[in-house]
């Protein structure tokens, strides 16, 4: 593990086994690109680490950190968790305010800010449909409530666990199986896809996408590939998309303007950077 003793500021990202992240990338091109003199290393901690790891962040030299797999849920119990964190029941951002370490779950501004920038006016739609149930879901589920969309169906292949995740979010959010999926298509103005499926080596996504409204917007968290079938289908039938490479550059921002005090922006060629990346491996 690294002990930064340099002068600069850095954050670094915390995860066990250390991920192939993109994060480096996108925070080393912010801090050049805005002149800050800083830093952002990947940590690999594992699991029983954790607590001393976190607990010694600051001594270790760090403004601040990302947490990734496993460690997001168990980082809430480390630190002092924002509504959205508690909400979602992980965090992926730390930093220190006040003498104390703060964290928050910048997905769900990750996810709506991605919406706002690739589909302008998406929250009009009052009916959305969310694919999975899983942390992401939660993300975007709480996203969606807080932007004041009415109805949110919520289809997942275990449908328990969307049940117990409407019951944490309340009345608007409506738990189905999989196999109703045609029937709520048509009236799905939104349509959002947090599972793993139409990833790179996964299954494919088996979703009619001729059954959406013909003003429906399509948003993928996937993002290898870049352009997923369900995204290809969509812009085949004209349907505005979000995919998830926007996503995970917007996510980025929060964290950054914590540690390093200035709202870096997602750009053309920050995007054209990490694209020219995932398309290299
Ligand atoms: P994440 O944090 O990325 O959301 P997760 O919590 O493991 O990851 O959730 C993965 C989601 O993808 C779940 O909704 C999962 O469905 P189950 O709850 O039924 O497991 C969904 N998923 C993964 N593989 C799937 C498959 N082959 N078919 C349908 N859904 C799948």
């Amino acid at each position: 593990m690294t002990t930064v003793t340099k002068a600069a500021p850095a954050a670094c990202l915390i995860g066990w086994p250390a991920a192939h992240s993109r994060s480096p990338l996108i925070h080393h091109y912010w801090l050049r690109t805005l002149g800050i003199a800083g830093g952002y290393v990947i940590e690999a901690v594992p699991p029983d680490d954790l607590r001393d790891f976190v607990l010694r962040l600051s001594l270790r030299g760090f403004v601040g950190a990302n947490v990734t797999i496993p460690h997001k849920e168990d980082v809430l119990a480390l630190s002092t968790p924002d509504p959205r964190a508690k909400a979602v029941g992980a965090a992926n951002t730390l930093w220190f305010a006040d003498g104390e370490l703060h964290s928050t779950n910048t997905d769900v501004e990750g996810f709506i800010n991605n919406l706002d920038a690739s589909a302008p006016g998406w929250d009009a739609a009052e009916e959305a449909l969310v694919l999975g149930a899983g942390g992401a879901s939660r993300a975007v589920v709480f996203g969606l409530r807080e932007r004041g969309v009415r109805r949110i169906h919520l289809a997942n292949r275990t449908l328990g666990r969307a049940q117990t995740l409407a019951q944490q979010f309340g009345p608007n959010v409506h738990p189905i199986g999989w196999d109703a999926l045609d029937e709520v298509l048509p009236r799905a103005k939104l349509l959002v896809n947090t599972t793993s499926l139409g990833m790179h080596g996964q299954p494919g996504l088996e979703v009619d996408v001729a059954r959406l409204p013909q003003s429906a917007v399509v948003s993928d968290l996937v993002y290898v590939p870049l352009i997923t079938p369900l995204l290809a289908a969509a812009q085949a039938r004209g349907l505005k998309t979000a995919d998830g490479l926007g996503m995970l550059l917007h996510q980025a921002v929060r964290g950054f303007e914590l540690w390093f005090g200035q709202r870096p922006r997602v750009t053309a060629e920050l995007r054209a950077l990490i694209e020219a990346d995932l398309t290299k491996s």
